[in-house]
């Protein structure tokens, strides 16, 4: 088989969107469907993937470091698109390209694996749906069962090419490189947007006798692409909705499922159990009994077996362990690390942090840069005042500790194993092991005049 690339077509405004970021950047279940369309292409061209990037190209450059992007200085249509590719292209050897719009994130590995096969003995192949309303999408125009070319939506004329037939042209193509080397120099510049139609190509080879082939895919929503927020938002609920019903299928609980998203990198194991509405973003993991109560949003954390996030919690980058409580109303920030069977209770936030076995900070506390040891009980209200203004400082408590409610530890500080901090004390000196701590001034109490009587 020929040496195959892919080029993902990224380059583009995205006028439609009606948005400052670049289309690509735009979110399904939190991922950009840029990463969406290059993770579908992976499995299948590993490394070898180019991605074309013009408009906002610094925006895709820092959310994807590791991307082969290649620059069109000028969005002059996507005919222009692939000859700005083609000598990156060509320098490696390559002899067949697979031309994808970086607006077509449902395009999955299998489609892409049956497409490439379906393709390979031609020239030039695309893929082709027939649709009841043809939208904006290219028209696929044929006479007599002969192809002739694709037109545009705003060129085609239906006294020249006839009414229309439905089938349109999906923007996914196998290209040889020899013919798009030979013919994409010969491709007019359209006056009415001053754009090179990559769909031009297809006449084009046509004429000079290559071997075309239109891949009609019936009905095939996942070929579909993006261009305005109403098909991002369509689009989206068939992604999601697919996610649900596979995660249900392999034995995961989602109670609520319409209001359940869940991310195409996140993984559950059978015996989760989640109610909706929630969602779950990123490579998260649930772990097998673990239950995440409705209102929680998730992203890029773990949750391990038996634990039971309760409702409106937020979860970044936070690992939660086996048998803990976590909310409700809680907030793990990136870092937080809950040992098995520690607590976290409501309006709690946690930010590099790691809560040590059995530990247990339940309720209005904040701990950032800290170490609690295990079995250490927080009080209520106890804040870790881990930043000066300039630098952030850690604390470190050990196990089987007891901080009194409203304490302020103000970092950098230790409070040794099995210390006792009374209530309401500002810590700013290190506390040795099995010592009791206590900063506030004792009570003193005085008589005074009766208080004037309430107006009845
Ligand atoms: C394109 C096709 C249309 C097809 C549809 C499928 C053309 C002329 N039309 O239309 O036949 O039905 O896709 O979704 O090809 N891009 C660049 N550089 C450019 C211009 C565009 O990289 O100079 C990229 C865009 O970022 C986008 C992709 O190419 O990802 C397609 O461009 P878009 O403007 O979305 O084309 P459509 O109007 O959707
Ligand atoms: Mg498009």
């Amino acid at each position: 088989m020929d040496k195959i690339c892919a080029l993902i077509l990224a380059a583009g405004k995205g006028t439609r969107m009606h948005s400052p970021t670049p289309k690509v950047l735009h979110k399904l279940l939190d991922e950009p469907m840029l990463g969406l369309v290059h993770q579908n292409l992976e499995p299948i061209f590993g490394a070898d993937i180019f991605v074309l990037c013009g408009h906002g190209s610094q925006a895709l450059k820092q959310t994807y470091p590791n991307y082969n992007f290649i620059h069109q200085t000028e969005q002059l249509g996507t005919a222009h698109a692939l000859q700005t590719a083609l000598p990156t292209i060509l320098a490696q050897d390559f002899r067949q390209v697979l031309v994808i719009n970086g607006d077509a994130p449902l395009i999955s590995t299998s489609i892409l694996e049956k497409f490439i096969k379906d393709a390979a003995a031609s020239d030039l192949a695309f893929a082709t749906l027939k649709l009841k309303d043809p939208q904006a999408y290219g028209r696929v125009v044929r006479q007599n069962d002969q192809l002739i070319g694709i037109i545009e939506a705003k060129d085609y004329d239906s006294s020249t090419y006839g009414e229309p037939s439905g089938e349109i042209n999906t923007g996914l193509y196998l290209i040889k490189t020899d013919l798009a080397s030979a013919l994409l120099p010969n491709i007019a510049k359209h006056e009415s947007s001053g754009e090179y139609y990559l769909t031009d190509l297809v006449a084009l080879a046509l004429k000079a006798n290559y071997n075309v082939l239109a891949l009609q895919c019936g009905f095939e929503t996942h070929l579909l692409g993006i261009n305005t927020p109403k098909e991002l938002l369509e689009l989206e609920e068939i992604l999601r909705s697919e996610i649900v019903a596979k995660w249900i299928e392999q034995g995961v609980l989602i109670h609520a499922a319409s209001q359940v998203r869940i991310s195409p990198k996140a993984y559950l194991e059978p015996g989760a159990e989640i109610t909706g509405p929630c969602e779950i973003y990123g490579a998260s993991r649930i772990e097998q009994s673990a239950q995440i109560a409705s209102h929680c949003v998730i992203k890029d954390s773990t949750v391990a077996s038996l634990a039971k996030v309760h409702s409106f919690s937020h979860l970044e980058k936070a690992q939660v362990g086996p048998n803990c409580l976590v909310g409700p109303y809680a907030r793990l920030r990136p870092g937080a690390i809950l040992e098995e069977s520690s607590h976290v209770g409501n309006f709690v936030e946690l930010k590099k942090t790691r809560l040590g076995a059995h530990a247990k900070a339940n309720h209005l506390t904040y701990l950032g840069d800290a170490e609690i040891g295990a079995k250490t009980n927080i009080g209520a209200g106890t804040i870790t005042c881990n930043y000066d203004g300039f630098n952030k400082f850690p604390t470190k408590i050990g196990e089987n500790a007891f901080i009194g409610s409203n304490t302020a530890l103000v970092a950098p500080v230790t409070v040794g194993a099995g210390a006792l901090v009374g209530a309401g004390s500002t810590i700013t000196h290190d506390v040795p092991e099995n010592n009791l701590a206590i900063t506030r001034s004792k009570q003193k109490n005085f008589p005074h005049k009766p208080l004037p009587k309430e107006p009845d």
